[in-house]
């Protein structure tokens, strides 16, 4: 049987298609497409000169490789810094959105908030390149079950702040009492011997904390509503939520995104800001990047690739020609830049959406999530706009903080970044203190800001559907002439660092194996 038949026949039997592919390997990504950790190119022919636009991570990153083995780069930026969207703002930094809004930071001295990438999972390629740049690392509690969910018009559970691991210790519970009932009225089709149903039962008992008698009446897991001490002071537990209030409240949406494979419980930070990374990376690429070189033209040539910038600084038009050019600028912008692309590119560059998204950072000059409610990182969500606060996972028990005051998405974003900027950090501040009634004596000052609207990204990170991806992601992925598209958007990392480092360490290699 040949391996397609034998594929349409496992699918058509109802048989696991994927599985069999799998079987197969048919299922194989190019081997460049992959993670290489280590990686390392290899020297192969001749000096050649390649033009890199934009000195965000993915272009600083293959400037790095291709440097390593004596390509020539140079790295047009429009910006008056590297890194891009990996960035850091503290006390005295100003930036301007394209409606001319500017933002002043006020933040004291030390403190810091990160607009843009501010959370790596563990198994990222991020992580390689800090090892190898030293960026000092700590730990970024990105889930804390101390921290809370509160939702308003959710049913009997509106306006309560409810603790995480209230809610996790009430869910499991009334499940694995649902279950360990069924399994002992035999109500489940799966043939369960009579040892494997006592030791499935015994399981859900110690799993669901369920009284001897199989119900979920509550558990200390789900902390003291009077808390234990010496002498004569036990404890009080309280009494658990309604399992339907549980679900009512989006019990289910919380679970489904803290499952993701990358938003895990404990993730990394650099310490002191995550523009530390694109620092370190810039300090080995820093003498190739030209700073304010806002690139209007992006054109073919017979043996390579001519590009035209107006430098900012004094308003002159430069250009500057290369064999190969490897460009990192988000598609957001790309679109509205004059070039020779073909028409399928243009079409694909035209196709993709960006994320609509904003955040906010605000100083406070006392630390009540943690004095007050005993909590050290992790993330309050809310179906308010502001959609969930963050705490630091830094400066613990010191005297102020900047917590994250909004992170959103789409509509809600949209909404709020639309606002001027005091009116932003006003929402923030009233629907905050709905969870938090602190902020309204604690407040310092705050940012904020609207990815749509920062120049130069235009969006926060490559939003494909799956139509889209199917439809141009293939020919992005291609070059066109000499030039070669590399960043977030070209991987299945969107929106993540290791997106912009993955991607650049396959465009280097496909350029450096086509040398002779
Ligand atoms: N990777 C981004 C985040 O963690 C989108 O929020």
């Amino acid at each position: 049987m040949r391996r397609r038949d034998f594929i349409t026949t496992v699918a058509a039997s109802a048989g696991s298609a994927y599985a069999a592919m799998k079987a197969l390997d048919l299922l194989e990504q190019p081997a460049t497409a992959q993670s290489q950790r280590p990686f390392q190119l290899q020297r192969r022919g001749g000096r050649k000169k390649v033009v890199i636009l934009g000195a965000g991570l993915a272009g600083m990153t293959s400037a790095y490789e291709l440097g390593k083995i004596g390509y020539d780069c140079i790295i047009l930026e429009a910006r008056d810094r590297a890194g891009g969207r990996c960035w850091t703002l503290r006390g005295g930094d100003k930036f301007t959105d394209i409606d001319g809004q500017t933002e002043t930071v006020g933040f004291d001295q030390g403190l810091y908030f990160n607009p843009g990438p501010a959370r790596i999972p563990q198994h990222h390629v991020t992580l390689d390149y800090c090892k190898e740049l030293g960026v000092e690392l700590e730990v970024f509690t990105n889930l804390n079950r101390q921290q809370y969910y509160y939702n308003e018009n959710v049913g009997a559970l509106s306006s309560k702040k409810i603790r995480a691991r209230e809610a996790i210790t009430d869910m499991r519970g009334y499940i694995s009492e649902l279950l360990a009932k069924a399994v002992n009225q035999d109500a489940l089709n799966a043939e369960l011997s009579g040892t494997d149903k006592e030791k499935l039962v015994e399981f859900l008992r110690t799993y669901g904390g369920l009284n001897p008698d199989l119900f979920y009446t509550g558990s200390s897991r789900r902390g003291y509503a009077v808390p234990q001490g010496a002498a004569d002071s036990p404890g009080t537990v309280a009494d658990p939520y309604d399992l339907s209030a549980l679900i009512e409240l989006g019990f289910a949406g919380y679970e489904a995104s803290e499952w993701g494979y990358d938003q895990q419980m404990t993730m990394l930070q650099p310490v002191g800001g995550m523009d530390r990374i694109a620092k370190a990376m810039e300090s080995k690429v820093n003498q190739l990047i030209t700073f304010s070189a806002e690139v209007t033209e992006i054109r073919k040539t017979p043996n390579g690739v001519r590009i035209v910038y107006v430098d900012k600084r004094n308003g002159q038009r430069q250009q500057v020609l290369g064999e190969y050019c490897i460009c990192t600028i988000p598609l957001s912008v790309l679109r509205t830049i004059s070039s020779d692309f073909a028409p399928d590119m243009q079409a694909a560059i035209s196709s993709v959406d960006y994320a609509i998204t904003g955040k906010s950072g605000l100083q406070f000059n006392r630390r009540f999530w943690e004095d007050d409610e005993d909590i050290f990182g992790g993330i309050t969500s809310t179906n308010q706009p502001i959609t969930q606060v963050w705490y630091p996972s830094s400066g613990y028990l010191s005297s102020k903080g900047v917590m994250l005051g909004y992170y959103n998405f789409g509509t809600n974003a949209s909404n709020v970044g639309n606002l001027p900027s005091a009116e932003r950090l006003t929402l923030a501040l009233d629907q905050g203190s709905k969870i938090h009634p602190q902020y309204r004596s604690h407040f310092e000052n705050g940012v904020s800001l609207f990815w749509p609207k920062i120049p130069y990204s235009l969006g926060g990170w490559a939003s494909y559907t799956t139509t889209v991806r199917e439809q141009y992601y293939p020919r992005l992925n291609e070059p066109d002439g000499n030039i070669y598209l590399a960043g977030e958007h070209l991987s299945y990392l969107t929106g993540w660092m290791a997106g912009a480092f993955e991607s650049a360490r396959l465009v280097t290699s496909k350029i450096n194996a086509l040398s002779a």
